[in-house]
């Protein structure tokens, strides 16, 4: 059993899809905090109205982002973070404190497509303009380097020839909704174990 706090900037659709997870019991966990970066993002109207923790960093200075951050996991009792469209670079210190225990999805098959200003749309741009046929979804462990940490499960979907960013984008997310409480469901279950800076499932 797992007490998440899920990270977001934006719609929440992975949110959700954990949330799902929980209700339908394919996921022991329960979401303790929906943490945003901005004061409007849909992800967190859409957690408030179910009653679940929320809190946004919109106008907390540099200096107080980490004690804020910090105190709403220990408020929470946080053992596992999510980051779920959160767009912010994560404090070093908070990746010290959460090694093994964070993960991020990723909308592209790493170590593929991904690293510093590959979010959202550019990502499906760039794999369309390589002109590669599969792509996917990956959730990885957060270290602290962009998009470089240990991968925990990758999905694949098929790139069609007549695929734009935002058809491309659709699939990928469907899949991206079955992978991320996938994911956090193994390490729920005490499955994962990370060697050698790899994932090794215990599955
Ligand atoms: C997803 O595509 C995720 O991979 C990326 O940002 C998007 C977030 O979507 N990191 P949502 O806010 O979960 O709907």
């Amino acid at each position: 059993m797992l007490n998440i706090a899920v990270f977001v900037s934006g719609r929440g659709s992975n949110l959700r899809a954990i949330h799902e997870a929980v209700e339908r019991g394919a996921l022991e966990a329960k979401i303790v905090l929906v943490l945003s970066s901005r004061d409007d993002a849909p992800a967190i109207a859409w957690a408030s109205a179910r009653g679940i923790p929320t809190s946004s960093l919109q106008g907390v200075s540099d200096n107080a982002v980490i004690p804020t951050v910090l105190r709403h996991l220990e408020e929470t009792g946080t053992d596992f973070i999510a980051l779920a469209g959160y767009m912010k670079r994560i404090p070093e210190e908070i990746v010290r404190r959460y090694r093994g225990r964070m993960v991020n999805v990723h909308p592209a098959l790493l170590p593929s497509f991904g690293g510093k200003g590959m979010y959202g749309e550019r990502v499906h741009e760039a794999v369309i303009a390589a002109g590669v046929r599969v792509s996917g979804a990956t959730v990885h462990i957060v270290d602290e380097e962009y998009d470089r940490g240990p991968i925990v499960l990758q999905r694949c979907v098929p790139v069609d020839y007549a695929d734009t960013p935002a058809s491309l984008a659709a699939r990928v997310l469907t899949v991206e909704h079955e992978l991320l409480p996938e994911a956090l469901q193994l390490f729920s279950r005490g499955m994962i174990e990370i060697r050698d800076g790899r994932v090794h499932s215990t599955k």
